[in-house]
């Protein structure tokens, strides 16, 4: 990290350093920016034409790119740059208060650089350490549990410029709280063991990488990233494109709010994740394989990494895996750079190809034309591992948990008003009141499953179950105690969406900034029930005529409050008439005073 701008030769070592790991290929320009920002802190524009120039693109696509990724920056955030978590669950655990007292410290304004270019100050959506909240990333680094001693010890650092490095290592340690394991947690999956299944599966019937198929159909494995569609219809469909050579993508950008799992996967079952990648490149053909990890999550690349050498060494990737000739697939991480739409797969697969992730149209699916026009499949990290175990232990086993439509075992991030917040493993079918009385949570008047963009269930709805036929999740569950306001809460969620729309598509650029906007003006006590009326409809609409899952789901957390909490919404309600959330009278004050007159024909309606 630098305080003024580099000089040329910086700047062209971090480009050329750039280019040495990922190449000249316009597809690896979002991870050159990347990785030429790590040693400069930011991207002058100077580092943009040398990278211009060297991809072959054209400026305005890099500027482009650049301005769609929020961890990309065209000046230096300082020094030290903290990002504190935005989720509600850090709001509900004092981030607000944290992040008042770091800039009163730190003399700076959230949002803002120091004068003196030691530090900034922002918030950034939820960084997946909600069973740690409230957490930041310093300089990508994540600190977790940062309670007032914690950040007055970051202030003390920052103020005396001490180098992350010299950090007490302690601040930087994230427990994974695994409050309950089932067979994926507590499964000892030797590395190979579930590859080796696959081809003694596919030898044994004679029918080679189709066994693994038919496997995964059989255990009906719905994918775990929260739309729960049937993973081996995709396998299968993706596998039956003449195209090749075919392409595995793990989604590891977690990007939904209250989601953790797939962190905990990643950091300590890294193994598992790439063998169920690998046993769906045998069952599909593919030879490629990516995973796409969110920039949040940056910290966890060299352990990764490391493992992938580890797998490479051992003839788990690379040609001729476990001596199966011909079988040559490997896998290459791409970080993210924050931008939660990115989750989609298309927009995943668009960012993998260097470009802004807008969400493609559909047809074609992506198992026909996916990353470069090539047969791709996208699944979730959980997914993986899932589809590695089911390899290795069989269809039959895996169904014999869970319930008829929703077999095996789901992981849940919980989070929130509870006294064990952390990953629980259930059979599918658990009722969110098992849930809620295994964390210990007491007086809750509302679950939010599967994050913002998921269900909200009252009191009278805690019999149901985590399953594909009832509440369908990726994995998020805030509890809410009766000390919350489910409006603020619902208002939160309406500026992560505003905030998150890639404005591709007018209704959810539009709606999504309405909704948040009148949102603010309920809050404000200008609301009317017409304001409630329009909450309605817009959502309704976004749902109909969005163009991804992101415009879809924004209006949910409104209209599911709305449903349960109405009279959260009604009591802030200025009048019932047609209420303006703009003060004309009081936007004329200025005039007003300046020619002198302040009597009631001056005024519009009656004089304030
Ligand atoms: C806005 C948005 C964000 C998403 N984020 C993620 C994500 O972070 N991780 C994920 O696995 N799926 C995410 N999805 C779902 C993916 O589009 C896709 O359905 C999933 O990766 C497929 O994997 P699965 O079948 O194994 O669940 C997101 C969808 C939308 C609309
Ligand atoms: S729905 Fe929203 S996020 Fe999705 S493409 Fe349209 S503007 Fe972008």
């Amino acid at each position: 990290m630098t305080r003024t701008t580099p000089d040329a030769a910086r700047i062209e070592r971090a480009v050329q350093d750039a280019l040495q790991a990922w190449g000249r290929e316009p597809t690896q320009l979002l991870q050159v920016l990347r990785h030429a920002q790590e040693p400069l802190g930011f991207l002058p524009p100077a580092a943009l034409e040398r990278i211009a120039a060297e991809l072959h693109v054209p400026i305005a696509r890099v500027r482009g790119v650049m301005a769609f990724y929020s961890f990309l920056y065209p000046a230096s955030p300082g020094t030290y740059r903290v990002l504190f978590s935005d989720n509600i669950t850090d709001r509900m655990r004092g981030s607000t208060d944290r992040l008042r007292e770091m800039s009163q410290r730190l003399w700076v304004e959230p949002g803002k650089v120091s004068e003196d270019g030691l530090v900034s100050l922002d918030r950034t959506s939820s960084i997946g350490l909600c069973d740690h909240a409230p957490a930041v990333l310093v300089n990508g680094r994540p600190v977790p549990d940062v309670d007032a001693a914690r950040a007055a010890q970051l202030c003390d650092l920052i103020l005396a410029s001490v180098p992350l490095e010299e950090w007490p290592p302690e601040l930087f340690v994230v427990e994974d709280k695994v409050r309950r394991a089932d067979v994926l947690l507590n499964d000892p999956l030797r590395p190979g063991e579930a590859i080796r299944a696959a081809l003694a599966r596919g030898q044994a019937s004679g029918t080679g990488p189709q066994a693994t198929l038919d496997e995964i159909k059989a255990a009906r494995l719905l994918g775990r990233g929260g739309a729960g569609f049937t993973t081996g219809v995709k396998w299968e469909s993706c596998s039956r494109q003449p195209v090749t050579p075919r392409v595995v993508v793990c989604n590891a950008d977690e990007g939904e709010p209250g989601t953790f799992k797939d962190r905990l996967l990643l950091g300590r079952h890294a193994d598992m994740v790439f063998e169920g990648m690998t046993v769906a490149a045998y069952g599909i053909g593919a030879s490629q394989g990516f995973v796409y990890l969110r920039g949040e999550y940056r910290y966890l690349l060299d352990a990764l990494q490391a493992t992938l050498e580890r797998r490479r060494r051992d003839g788990l990737l690379g040609k001729d895996i476990c001596g199966q000739a011909g079988f040559d697939f490997d896998i290459r991480i791409h970080v993210g750079a924050g931008s939660y739409v990115c989750g989609e797969a298309s927009a995943l697969v668009e960012s993998l190809e260097g470009k802004r992730g807008i969400p493609r149209n559909r047809p074609p699916r992506l198992a026909e034309k996916g990353y470069l026009g090539r047969p791709t499949i996208v699944n979730n990290v959980e997914s993986y591992c899932t589809s590695a175990l089911i390899l290795l232990h069989g269809a039959d086993w895996f169904r014999s948990r869970g319930t008829a439509r929703s077999s095996g075992t789901k992981l849940l991030s919980v989070s929130g008003d509870c006294a064990r917040p952390g990953i629980y493993e259930y059979p599918l079918g658990v009722t969110v009141r098992e849930v809620l009385a295994d964390c210990g949570a007491a007086g809750t008047i509302a679950v939010q499953a599967g994050g913002p963009s998921g269900v909200c269930i009252g009191q009278d709805e805690f019999d149901r179950r985590i399953a594909f036929e009832d509440i369908e999740t990726g994995g998020a569950f805030i509890v809410f105690d009766g000390s919350r306001d489910m409006f603020e809460v619902a208002r939160h969620f309406a500026h992560f969406f505003a905030h998150e729309s890639c404005g591709f598509c007018t209704p959810c650029r539009v709606g999504t900034s309405l909704l948040r906007n009148l949102m603010d003006k309920i809050r404000d006590g200008k609301g009317s029930l017409h304001d409630l009326n329009t909450i309605e409809e817009l959502a309704t609409l976004l749902h109909h005529a969005s163009h991804c899952g992101l415009g879809e789901s924004a209006g949910r957390p409104l209209l599911g409050t709305l449903q349960r909490f109405r009279p959260a919404y009604e009591r802030r309600l200025g009048s019932h008439a047609v209420e303006p959330a703009f003060d004309l009278d009081g936007a004329l004050a200025r005039a007003r005073r300046m020619t002198g007159r302040d009597d009631p024909g001056a005024h519009l309606g009656e004089p304030k």
